[in-house]
C-alpha cells in the first residue's frame, strides 16, 4: 500500500488497513521510515500487544522483538526458516503480526506467505467435515531442544522430532479456526509447531498433519516478499502462515516484529 504513513494514522484509514489486512491476510507498506514508538503506537491500534515467546523486546520496548541475523558463523539457528504461525502453543496466539525491515541482504531473506484460508476452501467438503471437530497440538519444546542441542554440538544432526512428553504437554487448538471479525474459516496448521492431533494416535495424527502442511503450502496460495529497507509488512495468523529464507550469507539481516494479543482460537 502507498501513499499511507504508518506513523500518522487517522481513524478512517486505520478502518481500511484493518478490512484490508481482514480480506488479503498481507499488506506491505514500502517506504515507512518509522521509530520503534511509531511501531509499538501501530500495533496499539489493532490490540493489545502480544508477548513474545521468544524474545524480551529492545532496550526501552519490551513490544518490539529483533530479528536479526548476524554475518559469520555462530549465527544461532533460523527456526523462522521452516513454515510456521506465530506461537500457536500459547493459549492466546498472536492475531496479527508486523515486521519492520531496517537493513536487508543485497540477495536473499525473501518471506514467504500461504494462505490458510484458501487452502481450506480448496478441500473437499467431506475432509473440511472431517477435521472439522479435531483439535490440532501445537509445542514449541521441540524446537527448544533442538536449539539447546545444536549449541551444544552444531556438528550433531539436527533432530527436531517431537517426543511423547511434548505431546501429552501441547496446546490444544482446533485444526479449522474461524476468524472472529469476519466469520471465515481457515486452516491452522502449521510446520514448526503442530505436533499431533488429539485423539488420534499418533500413527494415524502424523499422515493427516504432514498432508494437511503440504496442502497448505502449495505454491497456489504462496506469496513472496523481497524485502526493501524501511518496509512494513502486517500479516494475520489467522488467515495466513509464513517462513523466512536463511540463505543471505555473509550478510546481516536487521528486521523489527511486534505482535498482536489474540483471542483464544475458536
Ligand atoms: C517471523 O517468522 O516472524 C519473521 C519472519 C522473517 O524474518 O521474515
Amino acid at each position: 500500500m502507498h501513499e499511507v504513513d504508518l506513523a500518522a494514522l487517522d481513524d478512517n484509514v486505520f478502518a481500511q488497513i484493518e478490512a484490508a489486512l481482514f480480506r488479503f491476510g498481507v499488506l506491505v507498506f514500502p517506504a515507512q521510515r518509522i521509530s520503534h514508538a511509531d511501531q509499538v503506537a501501530l500495533t496499539k491500534r489493532f490490540g493489545e500487544h502480544g508477548v513474545d515467546a521468544f524474545t524480551d523486546g529492545v532496550d526501552g520496548y519490551r513490544e518490539i522483538q529483533p530479528v536479526i541475523r548476524e554475518p559469520g558463523p555462530g549465527a544461532p539457528l533460523f527456526f523462522g526458516a521452516r513454515w510456521h504461525t506465530d506461537s500457536p502453543f500459547l493459549e492466546r496466539p498472536p492475531a496479527v503480526s508486523m515486521l519492520r525491515s531496517v537493513e536487508v541482504p543485497p540477495f536473499g531473506g525473501d518471506t514467504l506467505f500461504s494462505s490458510s484460508r484458501a487452502a481450506y476452501l480448496d478441500l473437499s467438503a467431506g475432509m473440511q467435515t472431517l477435521l472439522e471437530p479435531l483439535q490440532g497440538l501445537y509445542s514449541r519444546t521441540h524446537l527448544t531442544r533442538a536449539m539447546e542441542q545444536w549449541r551444544e554440538d552444531p556438528e550433531r544432526a539436527l533432530d527436531i522430532s517431537p517426543i511423547e512428553q511434548d505431546l501429552a504437554a501441547a496446546t490444544p487448538h482446533p485444526l479449522i479456526r474461524t476468524h472472529p471479525a469476519t466469520g471465515e474459516k481457515a486452516l491452522y496448521v502449521d510446520e514448526n509447531y503442530t505436533i499431533g492431533i488429539a485423539g488420534l494416535h499418533r500413527r494415524e495424527a502424523e499422515p493427516l498433519v504432514s498432508y494437511l502442511i503440504s496442502h497448505v503450502t502449495r505454491p497456489i496460495y504462496q506469496f513472496r516478499l523481497r524485502w526493501q529497507p524501511d518496509m512494513l509488512v502486517i500479516w494475520d495468523n489467522r488467515l495466513v502462515i509464513h517462513q523466512a529464507f536463511d540463505d543471505f550469507a555473509p550478510h546481516r539481516r536487521e528486521m523489527y516484529r511486534s505482535t498482536v494479543l489474540g483471542e483464544v482460537p475458536a
